[in-house]
This record gives structure tokens, sequence and C-alpha cells, in this order.
């Protein structure tokens, strides 16, 4: 089965995971990733929303199915987005149409005691499901502050983890997780943790792919640019403009 791929955790080998939207940036990742997550980050990345709860399960589904034709060897895994799994059996029902639909490997559900139920029945009708706790965008209101500073928070967090674990989750997102508890989460489970914003000692890192391209103008502190790509998209395109004012394209080479 292909979720077995993140048995990475016992290997002490890092689990590489970058968000895709569309099939050509899925094709260059895949050649690097373990997973691919079409996250409903695609809400402000793409459609410029303030909130992720703005993106549907369809705008999920159309992207998740491009992605798709651009993997060969990543787990893709889709974000159930915002009021898709607000009981057991419209859950159910969302994710069944999600895999089916987008062929992913599983699915991303954000949250901890509050949705075990909803989680242990998608499990148990086959539906793997990835964790997500600490930020949880579509609960966040306001600022994005860390999580794991209070006793009540860090207590609260591993104990989530735990539960998550226990009823079946493959892996789980902490999502800027203080250090020492991102550490101490990762020990205590057996499942992989994929950090982003939660230190290096997470068994894994994920990040949005256009934010590492400098693609967006996101400030967050964890998010590392690794080059800037609008610099490069601008002068391809300046030079098709100057060449066409030129009329120096299309060339005979170009021409019929
Ligand atoms: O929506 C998203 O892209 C996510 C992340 C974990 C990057 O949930």
């Amino acid at each position: 089965m292909r979720i077995e791929k993140l048995k990475l955790k016992k290997n002490k080998s890092k689990i590489i995971c970058l968000t895709a939207y569309s099939k050509n940036f899925a094709e260059e990742i895949d050649k690097y990733t373990d997973l691919i997550l079409v996250g409903d980050s695609l809400g402000s990345v793409l459609y410029n929303f303030n909130s992720t709860r703005k993106v549907t399960l369809n705008m999920m589904i159309e992207h998740s199915k491009s992605v798709r034709m651009g993997i060969t060897k990543s787990l893709m895994i889709v974000d159930m987005p915002y009021n898709t799994y607000k009981n057991k059996n419209e859950a159910l029902k969302n994710c069944k149409k999600v895999m089916k639909e987008t062929k992913c490997h599983g699915v991303k559900l954000e949250g901890g005691k509050k949705i075990k139920n909803i989680v242990q029945h998608l499990i148990k009708n086959n539906i793997p499901v990835l964790g997500h706790l600490g930020i949880m965008p579509q609960s966040v209101k306001g600022n994005f502050k860390s999580k794991g500073k209070s006793l009540k928070e860090r207590k609260q967090l591993m104990n989530d983890s735990i539960l998550l674990e226990k009823i079946g989750v493959f892996g789980i997102v902490l999502e800027c997780v203080e250090k020492s508890l991102a550490k101490k989460i990762t020990n205590k489970i057996s499942i992989p943790t994929i950090g982003i914003g939660s230190s290096n000692s997470c068994d894994g890192q994920i990040l949005v792919t256009d934010d590492i391209l400098g693609l967006t103008q996101s400030k967050i502190k964890f998010v590392k640019r690794y080059i800037d790509l609008r610099v490069h998209i601008r002068k391809a395109i300046k030079q098709f403009k100057t060449e066409v004012k030129n009329k120096k394209y299309p060339s005979k080479k170009y021409s019929y």
C-alpha cells in the first residue's frame, strides 16, 4: 500500500513534502517529494481569499485532478476544506467523492479530539487520514500565533497527537508548534510528524511551493524563499514583448 512509504520515520530519513495545485508544478515537485499535498492554502495563494474557509470542495477536486496528472511516485493527499466534514456521514460522503474523482491516496483534516468520531469513521471505511494540529487555518480568527506556549496548550497538543495516532491516522502535520513540544510529540508517537514552522525535530517538512519559489509575498517567519521566480518570469515576458514589437518573433524558425 502506498501509505507505507511514510514509514520513513523508522528509517530516520526526513520526509519531503510540498504543496501543488496544478499538473505542471506537480510534475517537477514529484521528482523530489515523498508526499504532495493539494492544500486548501490554494484559497489565499491562487484566489486571494483572506481565509481558507472560502475554499469549496469543487475547487479542491478540480485542482487535485490536475495535480494527479503530474504525479507518478509521491503520495497525493488532498485537504478537505472547511464545512465538508461537519459530521460522520457528510465527511464520509465528501471524502469518498474526493478519493474517487481525484484518485488521491488520502485526505487531510484539521483537528484532534473535536473530530475524533469523524476521523475514526473515515478510517473504519478505508479512507487514509493525515492529521493536522497546531495552527489550524480553518479555525483561526485573527492573527496566526504559534502553539505550545502555555501548559494547557502543550497538554492538549500532546493528547491530541496521541489520540490521532491511536485512532489510526498515518501521520500528523504540526503547524507552528513550539520546538521542544514538536520534539516531544515526534519522540512520543510512532507515526511521522510533518512540520511546518515546527522546527527540524519533526520527521518531515512541508511548505507551500509558491512561497519557496518567491511567487507569493509571504512574510511568515518559517518561509524560506529559495528562488525569486517572478524575476525570471518577468524577464521572459519582457523579452517576448520586445521581440514581438521588433518583429523578431516569430522568425522563420517559428513559422510555417
Ligand atoms: O493548506 C496547506 O497548504 C496546508 C499546509 C500544511 C501547507 O495545510
